[in-house]
Parts: structure tokens; C-alpha cells; sequence
């Protein structure tokens, strides 16, 4: 069994950030997504895995990725050229895919649990395909699956105006090489991609069997700043822990669920989990509350945040309340204390400012 991770595409939805980021490596809870996602895949023990990956961020996944040792894979880094389609993206992989089966997982995508599993199931059950589900109340965002009494998949159908069911499709699929006769057959969609959707549906026009695992657990797709907020809550709910590796003066407090890495200064502040906060940070006269994800190299300083991500060298003085909020890599946010209330911005493409 190989893996082939998608790790291209634009990432027009949760831009800023991916202006100079790529999507998948944005963080959550101190971690980029790209990194849960190789965690399943190292657990499954798949060593040989593909990275898709674009012209324009693939040398920011490759040098997160290096030579896969901290995963104990070895990743063969695949370029598309264009983001094409998920489907077009399986085609690019088809030299290192050969007639292996393979498991596809969305680089942006988060699962409370692994693949194990699955990929057991699916080694027994003679079918072409599995596809991972969930019920959701939105269906419309996403893939969307038909099954019978059995959980076999009988229609599909991408990003529908009336969904037939709730149960969208998760970025995660299991196949044999039949999905390469299937892409084969089928036609670039309405938004211009070579849709996997489509040659799903195309394996069962083929008379393929395509059996689904419908996840219990959570499942995050981190598309918009809210889904991504969403996800750094979840996932630091679950997994914070409290593990204090960077100094905390005597004047401050520390409660409940916290992480601190190496090299932070902690100096008369408050800090209440679940909160992560990356290498060489410094908080000071500050209080930061549940559910936030600071980065490395961050300074905040005489000011409240709660229930936000603050990404790697950003700079907060003197805000009275920062909540539900994504600051990007250097970004700075800072009291005015001149007598009129004038705002003085500096803001990239498409920034999104709530005053
Ligand atoms: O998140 C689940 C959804 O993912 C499914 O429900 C849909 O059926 C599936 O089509 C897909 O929809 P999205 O429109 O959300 O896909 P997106 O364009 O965001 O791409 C998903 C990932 O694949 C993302 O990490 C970027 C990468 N990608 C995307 C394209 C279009 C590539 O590597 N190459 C591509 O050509």
C-alpha cells in the first residue's frame, strides 16, 4: 500500500495566510495540518508516500517534510502544475503510483482518528475504492454520497445545489489502480477540475465496488478562518497537555491545560488553558485564554486574547481584548495611545478587519 497526500492547490479560501503559506501548513494547536495528516499515515505504516505538491508553495511543504525521518517515510514529492483537480492530481501521481493500491488523503484535512482500520477493511473486502463519510449539516460545501442498505456507495455527486443526503465526502479514499480507468472516461467539471468525485462515480458505472467507513469522530476541512478556528479549539480540547519547557515568573499564573515551549518568557501574566505557545515567545503583563494557539517568536504584551491563532513572529501590545482571531506570520497589532480615535492600517490582500 502507498499513500499520495495532496499537498497543491491555491488556497484561495483562507487567504491572507496563504499568500505566503501553503494551505496545509497552516497550524493548528502549534502543529500544521500537513503533520496530523503524516502522523495516520505513519501510524498505518505506509513508508512509501507521494506528495503532491504546486510550483508556487511545494518548497515550503518539502523543507516541513525533509527527508520524511521524523515520520519514518520516504516522500517522493510529485509537482502539478496546475491545480487541475483532485482526480488530475491522481493522474500526475501515476508514475509512483504504479499498480499499487493507495490511499489518497487531503493535505488539509483533519481526522479524529487514523486509517488502520480502513485499510484492513478494505484488504478483505474485494471492492475498488473506499471513501470516508460524514454527516453534515451542509452538504452543499462538499462531495456527497448515496448508499444502499448495505454502505455500498451508489451515486456521488460534487458540491450539489440539492444534496441527497448529508454525508459528505471526507478527503480521505482508498483505491486500487482501477481509479486510473475511471479517470480515464471522464471530463473536466464545471469549475474546470477533473473531479475524484466524478471517477468515483465513473468506478461504479464500471460495475467497481465502492464501499464507505462513515466517521464517528470529528472531521475538520480548515477551508475559512472559521473552520481553522474551529480546529485549533477541537483539537486543543483534545490533545493539550500541560507541559511547561520555558521559563514562568513568579509573578504569573498558569492554569489548567498548557503548553509552553522551550525558550518562552512567561512574566506577569495570566495564562488559562487549553493554550499553546511556541518557542521564544514572550507574554508579558498579559492575559491569554482558552483555546488559543500562539506561534514561535511572538511577543504580546499588556493585552488580552482568547480563542484565537497568532502565527510565528507576530506583535500584539496593548489590545484590551483580541478574540476569535487569525494573525498572520509579522503581523503587528498596536494601541494607538494618541487622543483622537483614528485607525492607522497596514493590511495585505484580502485582510479582513472587524472594528
Ligand atoms: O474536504 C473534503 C472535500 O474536498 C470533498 O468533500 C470534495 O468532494 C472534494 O472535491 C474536495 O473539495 P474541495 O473543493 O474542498 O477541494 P480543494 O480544492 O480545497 O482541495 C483539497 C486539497 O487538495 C487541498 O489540500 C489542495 C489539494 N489540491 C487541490 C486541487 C484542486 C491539489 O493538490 N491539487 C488540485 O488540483
Amino acid at each position: 500500500m502507498k499513500a499520495l497526500i495532496l499537498s497543491g492547490g491555491m488556497g484561495t479560501r483562507l487567504r491572507p495566510l496563504t499568500h505566503t503559506i501553503a494551505k496545509q501548513l497552516v497550524p493548528v494547536a502549534g502543529k500544521p495540518i500537513l503533520g496530523y495528516v503524516l502522523d495516520h499515515i505513519s501510524e498505518a505504516k505506509i513508508d512509501d508516500v507521494g506528495i503532491i505538491i504546486s510550483p508556487e508553495t511545494g518548497h515550503h511543504v518539502k523543507s516541513y517534510i525533509g527527508n520524511g525521518e521524523k515520520w519514518g517515510i520516504k516522500p517522493t514529492f510529485i509537482i502539478q502544475d496546475k491545480p487541475l483537480g483532485l482526480a488530475h492530481a491522481v493522474l500526475t501521481a501515476e508514475n509512483f503510483l504504479a499498480n499499487d493500491r493507495f490511499v489518497m488523503y487531503l493535505g488539509d484535512n483533519l481526522l479524529s482518528y487514523g486509517l488502520n482500520r480502513a485499510i484492513e477493511r478494505f484488504n478483505h473486502c474485494g471492492a475498488e475504492a473506499l471513501i470516508f463519510l460524514k454527516e453534515v449539516d451542509d452538504p452543499k460545501r462538499f462531495g456527497v454520497a448515496e448508499l444502499d442498505e448495505y454502505g455500498n456507495v451508489f451515486h456521488l455527486v460534487e458540491k450539489p445545489a440539492s444534496p441527497p443526503t448529508n454525508l459528505a465526502l471526507v478527503g480521505v479514499y482508498i483505491f486500487t489502480n482501477r481509479i486510473f480507468e475511471a479517470i480515464s472516461h471522464i471530463k473536466p467539471s464545471a469549475r474546470n477540475e477533473l473531479e475524484i468525485t466524478d471517477a468515483i462515480e465513473e468506478l461504479i458505472h464500471m460495475g467497481c465496488n465502492v464501499k464507505s467507513e462513515i466517521l464517528k469522530g470529528w472531521w475538520l476541512d480548515t477551508g475559512k478562518k472559521d473552520d481553522l478556528l474551529q480546529a485549533n479549539t477541537i483539537v486543543l480540547d483534545e490533545y493539550a497537555r500541560l507541559d511547561i519547557k520555558g521559563f514562568v515568573d513568579s509573578e504569573s499564573s498558569i492554569s489548567g491545560r498548557v503548553t509552553i515551549e522551550k525558550d518562552v518568557k512567561i512574566i506577569n501574566s495570566n495564562i488559562r488553558g487549553p493554550v499553546n505557545i511556541g518557542e521564544k515567545s514572550i507574554i508579558k503583563d498579559s492575559f491569554i485564554g482558552p483555546f488559543t494557539s500562539i506561534g514561535s517568536n511572538v511577543s504580546v504584551n499588556s493585552s488580552v486574547i482568547e480563542h484565537s491563532v497568532i502565527l510565528n513572529e507576530a506583535c500584539i501590545e496593548g489590545i484590551e481584548r483580541l478574540e476569535d482571531s487569525v494573525l498572520g506570520r509579522n503581523t503587528e497589532v498596536k494601541r494607538n495611545d494618541r487622543h483622537h480615535k483614528a485607525l492607522r492600517l497596514l493590511i495585505s490582500d484580502d485582510s479582513v478587519v472587524e472594528v
